[in-house]
């Protein structure tokens, strides 16, 4: 295997991470020095800044009238299971799950909230269930682009107008990249750290007036820890939707998070957002068209996503030394691109077929992911040459 001469120009920005993303261009720690740090949450000042970064939120986002969004602790997973403690039980269950977080949202389902009523629609690597089996009279749970095998849904037109049941969507990496059309969603939830490149410290809770409705006249059978409570003695907690947050929030990551809302107004709002990622992940799957040694794990290319973008190890030549050869070469290529600071974190997820996750969201710039694919042309040669030939 000849190999190629070394690019000589780096991406800018090397953080291609699937979580936590990468920052917004241009940021540095100077962007949180108006943070109200050390100072009371609860204070005027305090409360204004949260619920000035839920009214930013909902305007970005164009919520629907009756929607509201509340700031809740731990991340995307805080909010999440946050939706499925205060509100499942009340009807059958169906959850969709096509990779590692929405088994996550199945393992809660099945082991931890012990659902008895629930049907599982799953599927293999880089495929989506058959979502039209989707039952408007039960509550239902999926997760709208899967992270760790780049396989999102193409819309929402599985979901009924008319339904009875809820439905929750983790939407962590597709929020601010993919259109979403709330009028089929009851929960919603993303974490600061995904598409805006913010801290994971906080979840966000999206929450439609028929979700407001079931947890107003629904007490789950479960005890729901101080963290997780969305009601106080049978009474929903409404100010938490104007920024009266359950415990201390940090009031670093909440600038932060202000810092990447303003980054996100500037360029133009939420179809900036999605043309930037829609740009940026076309620049990965152009490349990868011609190349011989990867390929999109997501079948449907219209199930292809425009942040995390998951590309399958197929280099026939290694392929034909088993799973174990191609997991060895995948591991030395990431490792040779982080010590030549091309690359960070773009060895898929662990469990998933070996390949790279390269994110695409619109905080990275398309001409850092040109410059990438010059690199990973260079070190899948560098390899090939070094270790098999
Ligand atoms: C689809 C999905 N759901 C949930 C999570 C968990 O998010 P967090 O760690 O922010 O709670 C992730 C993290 O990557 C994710 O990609």
């Amino acid at each position: 295997m000849t190999r190629i001469a070394k690019p000589s120009i780096k991406p800018v920005n090397p953080r291609f991470s699937s979580g936590p993303c990468s920052k917004r261009p241009g940021w540095t720690p100077a962007a949180l020095s108006g943070a109200l740090t050390g100072r009371s949450h609860r204070s005027r000042e305090g409360k204004a800044r949260l619920a000035d970064a839920i009214a930013r939120t909902r305007d970005i986002l164009q919520l629907p009238e009756g929607y509201q969004a509340a700031i809740v602790p731990a991340s995307d997973t805080g909010a999440f299971e946050m939706a499925m403690w205060n509100l499942l039980g009340a009807r059958g269950t169906d959850v969709f799950a096509w990779e590692v977080f929405g088994r996550v949202w199945l393992k809660d389902a099945l082991d931890i909230l012990k659902l008895g009523d629930l049907r599982v629609f799953d599927a293999g690597w880089g495929q989506l269930p058959d979502m039209s089996q989707a039952d408007p009279v039960r509550d239902t749970i999926f997760t709208w682009n899967g992270t760790t095998t780049g396989v999102c849904l193409k819309d929402a037109s599985w979901i009924s107008d008319t339904r009875e049941g809820l439905t929750l969507c983790d939407a962590t990496s597709a929020i601010f990249a993919q259109r979403i059309d709330f009028s089929k969603i009851d929960v919603l939830t993303y974490s600061w750290q995904k598409v805006l490149g913010g801290e994971a410290a906080h979840g966000m809770l999206i929450m439609s007036p028929r979700a407001f409705a079931r947890l107003e006249s629904y007490e789950p059978p479960w005890p729901i820890p101080k963290t997780m409570r969305l009601k106080e003695k049978g009474k929903i907690l409404r100010d938490l939707f104007d920024g009266v947050t359950i415990n201390t929030p940090s009031m670093l990551c909440l600038e932060d998070y202000a810092d990447a809302l303003t980054w996100a107004e500037g360029l133009g709002g939420l179809d900036a957002l999605i043309a930037r990622a829609d740009r940026n992940a076309a620049v990965i799957y152009n490349w990868a068209a011609s190349t011989a040694w990867l390929a999109p794990l997501a079948q449907d290319p219209l199930t292809r996503s425009n942040t995390s973008v998951c590309l399958k190890f197929s280099d026939p030549d290694i392929v034909a030394h088993g799973e174990d050869a191609c997991g060895r070469f995948i591991a030395e290529l990431g490792a040779l691109l982080e010590a030549e600071e091309a690359a960070f974190d773009i060895v898929a997820y662990r469990g998933v077929p070996h390949g790279l996750r390269i994110w695409t969201g619109a905080t990275i710039e398309a001409a850092d992911l040109e410059c990438l694919t010059g690199w990973l042309d260079w070190a899948h040669r560098e390899i090939k040459a070094r270790e098999y030939v």
